[in-house]
């Protein structure tokens, strides 16, 4: 290596550290974004704590789509789904005890791939951003937009997944 190259280095490191850079933490942006109703309605459908739609206005389990059709809804047949029972409903959970949670229940692999993978690219996850359309017309989406969402899960993962 250059000899003046690892001092300018280390100067680099310092100066981003003073300037502050701590790493971003699931509570910082992401945990605000959970809570957002289109994700949280869908989570809570099954779950009979949150008295989920499912024990309420949606007393049929099956053939969600007869409804929430994939023109209407601009997913793919077969998509539109609600988690099973409770396991995933994260209702009145902390940011710590949210990000456990999904973490937990990423399937083996490389959870930093196939998590952002899921927050990233999940068409169930788009449509709340994007789309908010129920077969009774079209709810508020998730403030902010992709973009935002996008940059968020990036520096998350990026910086480790930090659970605070
Ligand atoms: C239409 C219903 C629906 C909506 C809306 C929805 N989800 Fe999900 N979500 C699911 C289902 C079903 C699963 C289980 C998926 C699976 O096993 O492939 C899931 C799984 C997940 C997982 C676990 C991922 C993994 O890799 O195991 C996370 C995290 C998640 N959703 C976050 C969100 C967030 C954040 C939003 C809102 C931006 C959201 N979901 C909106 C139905 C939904
Ligand atoms: C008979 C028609 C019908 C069927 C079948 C149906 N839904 Fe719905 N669904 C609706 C209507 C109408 C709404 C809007 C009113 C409401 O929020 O309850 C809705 C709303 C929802 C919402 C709330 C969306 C939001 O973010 O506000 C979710 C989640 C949902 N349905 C999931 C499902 C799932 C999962 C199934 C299958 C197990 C299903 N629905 C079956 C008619 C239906």
């Amino acid at each position: 290596m250059n000899p003046w190259l690892a001092p300018l280095l280390a100067l680099a490191v310092a100066a981003s550290a003073a300037a502050g850079a701590e790493p971003v933490k699931f509570s910082d942006a992401l945990y605000a974004k959970f809570q957002d109703a289109r994700c949280l309605q869908c989570h809570q459908f099954n779950s009979r704590r949150s008295n989920g739609r499912a024990w309420t206005s949606h007393r049929t389990r099956y053939l969600c789509e007869n409804c929430h059709k994939p023109a209407l809804t601009g997913l793919l047949g077969g998509e539109w789904m609600a988690p099973p029972g409770e396991k995933m409903d994260y209702t009145g959970y902390s940011a710590r005890e949210t990000c456990e949670l999904i973490k937990r229940n990423t399937p083996t692999g490389d959870k930093a791939e196939v998590l952002s993978h899921h927050l990233l690219t999940d068409s169930r996850v788009l449509w709340a951003i994007k789309s908010g359309m129920t077969p009774a017309g079209r709810r508020p989406t998730m403030p902010g937009g992709y973009d935002e969402w996008a940059r968020d899960v990036r520096a998350w993962v990026a910086d480790g997944m930090i659970c605070d």
